[in-house]
């Protein structure tokens, strides 16, 4: 039985930032919401966010969920004042209670699943996770008996010169048998450099309370400026492409790829420099993509290439071949075996199969059939001032070089448009629309006549 606790009321002066510190960004999701899924495996009962500084923008960022409880800490005194606010809420509560800091987002789920279990195998009230760092500066120190049990834990500025040789620093994380906690909660005492209630004083009355080291330090990694944002970006990246390359994907320069840890991927699917993918996309097997592309929010099926190009919301199947400087955005749905080439730009539009757009054009709120050829620059005029129309146009339909479609308008299957055509009016199946001027030619008309002769 655990119920997790997430330390989230501070301000984070040192982002230098309108943004409370957990609502930064890092890849798709805020370090809050990083946290909280960090302990999603354990399955916990409840999960507690004390919030503060702009609460209500942290608590926005949750709307809708109906498992994560908010607790204010009107006031930010310290990390134990922090826990105090919890009493009321977990009145009764007979079971352990993780507290998790709501700037560290790098902890594994193993990382947390271990603490648990070593606190509940030795039955500890209380167990810190604790790292040997290179540089501890800034940390709180940890000080063991020989039984690995902890006996004090001393600030950074609080240290003498002595205490600060040692490199066993806190992570801020713990698990808690919540009732001792309790009990001694309220003799907390803010008798320190920063007169604040540290939460790390409780140790000293709580016995057994046992240290458990991290293997890998950047897990519990603070962030406090946008330097460790940074980095913590970097640590992540590492993780997701190490993971991705495990599993048969082919990253090529990987330095300057990036990819959010919500994206899916396929085997064989090969990744090429300056390519970044975001939010929920998902790559089928044996895609290539990049040099050079973004694609956000996007399923692309099996096979495709996407060359220098920009994705957003959009669905594009199998065995298509996009760009370079191809643009698809909010609701483009490319079918099977589609070629969309060189400045082209389509918006909310299904394209069927087989189809070629290969040069120049806008489609937005159209439906083409299959094998239709767009010719180079053909438009649609989808947009009125004030509304947005639809064009449909059949299977196996051509559009001339340059033509304009002004919106509704609807062309059946197997038309041809003649080049520089603007249309305005439906075209039924088989048909040939000519919808320009014919062209007039003025003979001589460059000739000047000669000038009238002069009497003088
Ligand atoms: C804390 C620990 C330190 C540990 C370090 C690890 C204490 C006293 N010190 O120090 O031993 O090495 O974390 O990162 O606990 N917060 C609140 N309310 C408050 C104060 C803080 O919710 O009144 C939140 C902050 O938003 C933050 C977390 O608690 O998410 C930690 O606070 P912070 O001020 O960063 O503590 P540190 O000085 O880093
Ligand atoms: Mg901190």
């Amino acid at each position: 039985m655990v119920a997790v606790a997430i330390l989230a009321a501070g301000k984070g002066t040192r982002m230098k930032s309108t943004l409370p510190k957990v609502l930064h960004r890092l890849g798709g999701l805020t370090l809050v919401e990083r946290v909280l899924e960090s302990c999603r495996s354990l399955n916990p009962e409840r999960q507690l966010l004390i919030v503060g500084y702009q609460a209500d923008a942290v608590r926005a960022q949750f709307q809708g969920r109906i498992d994560v409880e908010f607790v204010e800490q009107r006031q930010q005194l310290g990390t134990g004042h922090a826990i105090q606010q919890l009493l009321p809420h977990l009145q009764g509560y007979q079971g352990d209670l993780l507290v998790l800091n709501g700037d560290a987002p790098l902890l594994r789920p193993e990382t947390l699943q271990q603490l648990m279990q070593t606190h509940q195998q030795h039955q500890n009230v209380a167990t810190v996770l604790t790292a040997h760092l290179p540089n501890p500066k800034g940390y709180g120190r940890v000080f063991c008996d020989g039984n690995n049990h902890v006996t004090q834990i001393v600030e950074d500025r609080d240290c003498n010169d002595a205490q600060r040789k040692n490199h066993r620093i806190n992570g801020g994380i713990y698990c808690f048998h919540w009732p001792r906690l309790a009990a001694i909660l309220p003799q907390l005492q803010a008798n320190n450099d920063q007169q604040e209630y540290y939460l790390t004083d409780v140790v000293q009355f709580l016995q057994p309370v046992m240290a458990m080291d991290v293997e890998d330090h950047l897990e519990i990694s603070g962030i406090n400026d946008r330097k460790q944002l940074a980095s913590a970006y970097e640590v992540l990246q590492n993780r997701i492409k190490d993971q991705w390359m495990a599993a048969g994907v082919t990253l090529i320069n990987p330095d300057s790829i990036t990819i959010d840890d919500t994206v899916q991927i396929g085997t064989d699917v090969v990744i090429e420099p300056h390519s970044h993918l975001r939010g929920k996309t998902i790559l089928g097997n044996g895609c290539r993509i990049g040099p050079g592309s973004l694609l956000e929010d996007s399923v692309v099926g099996e096979g495709t290439s996407i060359l220098y190009s920009v994705v957003s919301q959009s669905t594009i199947a199998s065995h298509c071949r996009i760009g370079p400087y191809s643009h698809l955005r909010g609701g483009a749905e490319i079918s099977d075996h589609c070629r969309i080439g060189n400045f082209v730009e389509i918006k909310k539009s299904q394209i069927g199969p087989q189809t070629n757009v290969a040069h120049l054009s806008y489609l937005g709120d159209a439906r083409l059939g299959e094998r239709v050829n767009v010719g180079a620059g053909t438009i649609t005029a989808n947009y009125d001032g004030v509304n947005k129309h639809q064009t449909n146009i059949g299977n196996g339909t051509k559009t001339g070089a340059n033509s304009v479609f002004v919106a509704p308008v609807t062309l059946g299957n197997s038309v041809t448009v003649a080049a520089g055509s603007v249309v305005t009016h439906d075209v039924p199946s088989d048909a040939l629309v000519i919808a320009r001027s014919r062209q007039r030619v003025i003979e001589n008309w460059n000739i000047q006549p000669a000038p009238p002769a002069s009497d003088s």
